[in-house]
């Protein structure tokens, strides 16, 4: 982090690096970022996954494709996610949310920020498929560990006792889970069941093109199944707990969230969550200070120039979303969380002083949490939702301490921590 700061001080917002042992262009200003998104939207620019994650993900997989076949896809699984279309998984995730955290409670002890994996696997699973299979979820766990170990192999070669021959092993035995799950949907829900039509499951298995033909094949089907749940597994994950440290940290926060959702309607509703002005506060003031994925990279198809330079066919760029949240220019003391800068300015508790006057909403190059150009975040509005739920839920019912934090970089970006709830006496 501090040498990204001095990198910029000393060359500016674009510079070449050397990551992962492959030298590649760093780009983090905001004329940067527009630059590469609307590179990308002209086809100038295809994702660049290095080779490791492009195995490790598949052939199939969103995330790998690029031109006619990714807008397909994307035009399949977008309205499944759209930020209308996610407020039907609110119910199941309001449900899911209040037996975790019981049960965390229930322990009275503290524990490990690893628990906000299986809470994550646990909301997509059942936002996928509609019911919870306890079975299934724990062997997915397991296994999406040991396939997450492959994330940092610079190798890509399936050498016997190697992490990534063995995170190709685990993702086998996901996708043959995969296979299983997507027979049992098939049998409890035809094509046109209520499931069918109100799960990403049901989009994913009847999905069909404008022309009325099934738009994945079963290997497809497979690879993006498991492509949405790596993209939501570790960026939930490092959401809550980044949130929880921050909010430990910042009692006043923390005490003004905790005030504002004891106001929110019991089961919770998609409109109060999404007009709750410190719940959002909070959650975007701390993705600005973390984000979860500090970047991803684009390679060009063809020689490209930008700011004075040329940039051959083949140059790789990693877009840098972190150099993006921690410019000076656009936050002021962009080291500090401070949730007031994305206060509404009726807030009773809104300061011009701090005021960033950036919509976080609209995911501009001021603020690219979930990326940009064609291959922007699909889970935006999920992973909102997610987020809300969870924070509402937890600071509805209960108090939050947090100890130990550790701050990590690599495969997501934020803190881990240790947490233990107590039931909160009703304010
Ligand atoms: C806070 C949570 C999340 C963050 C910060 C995040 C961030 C991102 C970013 C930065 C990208 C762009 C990568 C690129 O430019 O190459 C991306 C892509 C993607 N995200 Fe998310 N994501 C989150 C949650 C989710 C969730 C919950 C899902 C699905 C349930 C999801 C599904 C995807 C998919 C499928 C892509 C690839 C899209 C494509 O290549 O067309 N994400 N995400």
């Amino acid at each position: 982090m501090k040498s990204l700061h001095e990198k910029r001080n000393k060359y500016g917002t674009i510079f070449t690096q050397s990551f992962f042992g492959a030298t590649s262009i760093l780009a983090g200003g905001q004329d940067d970022l527009n630059w590469i998104f609307n590179n990308d939207r002209k086809a100038l620019t295809e994702v660049a996954w290095p080779p490791n994650i492009v195995m490790l993900l598949g052939p199939g997989a969103v995330a790998n494709q690029t031109g006619k076949y990714h807008r397909v896809l994307r035009r399949l699984l977008e309205p499944y996610f759209a930020p209308r279309f996610v407020t039907n998984y609110l119910k199941c995730m309001d449900e899911t949310t209040s037996d975790e955290l019981e049960s965390w409670c229930e322990a009275g002890e503290f524990h490990s920020s690893e628990v906000f994996k299986m809470y994550a696997l646990r909301l997509f699973y059942v936002s996928a498929f509609g019911n919870v299979d306890e079975e299934m979820i724990a062997s997915l766990h397991d296994d999406f560990k040991q396939w997450l170990g492959g994330f940092m192999s610079l190798t890509t070669k399936q050498i016997p006792g190697t992490s990534f021959a063995e995170a190709m092993k685990a993702r086998d035995r996901i996708l043959d889970t995969v296979d299983v799950l997507i027979d049992k949907f098939m049998s409890e829900n035809p094509e046109d069941s209520e499931r069918a039509q109100i799960t990403i499951m049901g989009r994913l298995i009847y999905g069909k093109d404008k022309d009325d033909n099934r738009v994945m094949t079963r290997d497809e089907m497979k690879d993006n199944i498991l492509n949405l749940i790596f993209a939501g597994h570790d960026t939930t994950y490092a959401s809550i707990s980044t949130l929880l440290y921050h909010l430990s940290e910042n009692k006043d926060a923390m005490d003004a969230l905790a005030s504002e959702v004891s106001t929110l309607s019991d089961p919770l509703t998609a409109d109060e969550l999404r007009n709750a002005p410190v719940l959002n506060a909070c959650i975007h003031e701390s993705w600005r200070c973390d984000p979860p994925v500090a970047g991803s990279f684009r390679k060009a198809v063809k020689e490209l120039q930008h700011k004075g330079y040329s940039f051959g066919a083949g140059s790789v760029f990693n877009y840098s979303i972190l150099m993006a949240t921690t410019d000076e220019k656009l936050y002021k003391s962009h080291e500090k969380f401070e949730m007031r800068r994305f206060l509404p300015k009726d807030h009773p508790l809104y300061s011009s002083d701090i005021d960033s006057g950036i919509d976080p909403f609209q995911g501009r190059s001021s603020y690219p949490i979930f990326g940009g150009g064609t291959h922007v975040c699909l889970g935006k509005a999920f992973a909102q939702l997610e987020l809300r739920v969870l924070a509402a839920r937890l600071l509805k019912g209960y108090k939050v301490e947090v100890r130990n934090p550790e701050k990590v970089y690599f495969p997501v970006n934020g803190w881990n921590i240790e947490f233990k709830l107590t039931k909160r006496k009703s304010m």
